[in-house]
C-alpha cells in the first residue's frame, strides 16, 4: 500500500483515480454553496468503494445531501461514514 499526494480541484468533478477505501474531506465543502456541496458530495461517493470510509468536518451538514442514503453513520459528531450502496 502506498500514499500519493497531489493537488486536486474538487469543483472539476473529475478525478481519474479511485475508487478509494478512505476519503477524508474535512472542512472543504463549507466553501461551496449548497448546490455545489451536493454535487461534490455525490462525486466523492462515486469515488469511494462500497465498504469504504469517508469523513467530513464535524460542523459540515452532509446529512441533507442527495446521496446521503448511500452512507451508514459510524460517528455522527465526527462525521465519519461507511458507504453501504
Ligand atoms: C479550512 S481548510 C481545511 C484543511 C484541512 N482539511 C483540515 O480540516 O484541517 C480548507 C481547505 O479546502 C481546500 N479547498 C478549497 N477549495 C477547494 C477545491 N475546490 N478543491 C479542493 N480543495 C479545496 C483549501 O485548499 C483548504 O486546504
Amino acid at each position: 500500500m502506498s500514499a500519493v499526494f497531489e493537488v486536486h480541484d474538487l469543483v472539476s468533478l473529475y478525478w481519474e483515480k479511485g475508487p478509494f477505501d478512505l476519503i477524508v474531506c474535512r472542512n472543504v465543502l463549507i466553501y461551496f454553496n449548497t448546490q455545489l456541496q451536493d454535487k461534490v458530495f455525490s462525486f466523492l461517493l462515486e469515488k469511494l468503494k462500497v465498504g469504504g470510509i469517508i469523513a467530513f468536518g464535524s460542523r459540515e451538514s452532509v446529512f441533507y445531501c442527495q446521496d446521503f442514503n448511500q452512507l451508514e453513520i459510524l460517528d455522527q459528531d465526527a462525521r465519519i461514514f461507511r458507504k453501504i450502496g
